[in-house]
């Protein structure tokens, strides 16, 4: 069992992983990381289609592909899961109009990084694909209009073993402020 900062620490960027499949058990219990997620006003509008196989292989050719070269490197991935979003909710409607905040927006990102954060303890690694073909996968999966992808993201086991590394990030003085923005 790690410490919640050491998995946070360990997790990264998997953009290369081993052709072994996952056990549907281990999907499982990191979508339910994900279920237990906090939300606006519990309203838990995210929804998660795994795509593996045949299904994954089409996202890969007509999702990923044609211009997007940035994102070749995960023709080798076994799972693609895709996030998604329930626009339904009037209290989502209702904060965007008002308070021009994107709720669904910050409820799955939390959603995923639960996601992300479990699958990193059980030893799998991930990757977020934020560019990808929104029409092609919608149209692939058969998602209807009223959801919105918001993500896709990696899953497999690591090609490289998953280790405590430095992070490229900004020091803490440039991002941590104490009763006024900037000081
Ligand atoms: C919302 C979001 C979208 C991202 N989209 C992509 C992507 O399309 N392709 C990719 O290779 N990485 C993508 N990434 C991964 C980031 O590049 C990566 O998280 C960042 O460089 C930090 O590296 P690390 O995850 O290894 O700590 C995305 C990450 C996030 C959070």
């Amino acid at each position: 069992m790690f410490e919640l900062m050491d998995i946070i620490k360990k997790r990264r960027s998997v953009r290369a992983y081993l052709d072994k499949p996952v056990e549907n058990e281990k999907i499982k219990q990191i979508i339910e990381a994900a279920r237990l997620a906090p939300s606006s006003c519990n309203s838990q509008c995210w929804r998660f289609v795994i795509a593996k196989d045949d299904v994954k292989e089409q996202i890969v050719k007509n999702g990923l592909g044609g211009f997007i070269l940035a994102n070749r490197w995960a023709k080798n991935v076994p799972i693609i899961i895709v996030a998604c979003a329930d626009l339904n909710f009037l209290t989502h409607k209702v904060g965007a109009g008002i308070k021009g905040i994107e709720y669904h927006l910050l409820d799955i990102g939390i959603a995923v990084e639960h996601l992300v954060l479990r699958a990193t303890e059980l030893g799998l690694g991930t990757c977020w694909i934020g560019w990808f073909n929104e029409r092609a996968v919608r149209k692939i999966l058969k998602i209807p209009r009223n959801i919105k992808i918001t993500a896709l993201i990696t899953l497999g086991y690591p090609k490289e073993e998953l280790k405590l590394h430095e992070k490229q990030r900004l020091d803490l003085k440039k991002i941590l402020f104490w009763n006024e923005y900037g000081v």
